[in-house]
């Protein structure tokens, strides 16, 4: 069985992590504006880089809770068995790493990560960054956070793309639906004929393109959810 798994802040939000819909536009109290759009960094690249590393420092307070676990498991039994899970997640957290998860796909960037606008550069990066952090590779003082900003393209697109065409069933955990390109999936994995299920504290913006929704935490119903996958994976032909 081919499953992709595409995540939002709702999965990260019993680990203490914010989500970013219930908190007004705001990110930890800043307009999304002032920090999280290429215009912001060139006004004030200060500001930026202290944004992040505070958010980068903060990973250190929290943990992976049930839900990324529960995922790390699937994964393991999936390719256990012959299959294959495609982690896919919207957070720039890196509790699906922490919880075992192999791989995830950061597509809007990684909090661990920084990159050389000099060189395109990409390190793994876990303290802080200033104005004037050296790139290792050019050594230019040019790096920036390896965020999407709004306005920037998602990362790995295509390969994502070409995971949903291959798959039997997308699931779509903690995301509110609101933020293009990842809201579309679930259209394009429906009008592929896929079987789709939404885990979610609240029916999302894209809930009526789903098979089905199930409602409630994440950290109760994707424990759950994965052990009835696995007992079918088991279960004798
Ligand atoms: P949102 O904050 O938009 O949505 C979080 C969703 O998780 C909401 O629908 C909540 O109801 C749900 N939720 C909250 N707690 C939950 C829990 N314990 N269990 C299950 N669900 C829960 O976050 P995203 O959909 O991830 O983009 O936001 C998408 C993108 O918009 C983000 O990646 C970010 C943001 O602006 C960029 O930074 C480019």
């Amino acid at each position: 069985m081919k499953i992709v798994i595409l995540t939002g802040a709702g999965i990260s939000a019993e680990s203490g992590i914010s989500t970013f819909r219930d908190s007004n536009g705001l990110w930890e109290k800043h307009p999304i504006e002032d920090v999280a759009t290429p215009e912001a960094f060139v006004r004030n690249p200060a500001l930026v880089h202290r944004f992040y590393n505070l958010r980068r420092l903060a990973l250190k307070d929290v943990e992976p809770n049930p839900a990324h676990f529960a995922l790390a498991r699937l994964q393991q039994a999936l390719h256990a068995s012959g299959g294959s899970l495609t982690l896919v997640t919207q957070n720039v957290d890196n509790l699906h790493t922490r919880g075992g998860s192999a791989s995830p796909i950061h597509m809007h960037g990684e909090l661990t990560s920084i990159r050389c606008t000099h060189c395109n550069a990409r390190e793994y990066f876990e303290d802080e960054t200033s104005v004037d952090t050296r790139c290792q590779n050019c050594g230019e003082r040019a790096m920036r956070p390896n965020i999407v900003w709004f306005g920037e393209m998602p990362f790995a697109m295509q390969s994502i793309e070409t995971a949903i065409a291959a798959c039997d069933l997308f699931v779509s955990i903690g995301t509110s639906g609101a933020v293009y390109p990842a809201a579309g999936f679930v259209h394009m994995a429906s009008s592929l004929g896929k079987d789709t299920l939404e885990i979610n504290l609240e029916p999302s913006e894209g809930s009526a393109a789903f098979n089905e929704s199930r409602l409630g935490k994440a950290g109760e119903l994707v424990p759950l959810w994965v052990d009835e996958i696995i007992k079918g994976l088991k279960r004798p032909l």
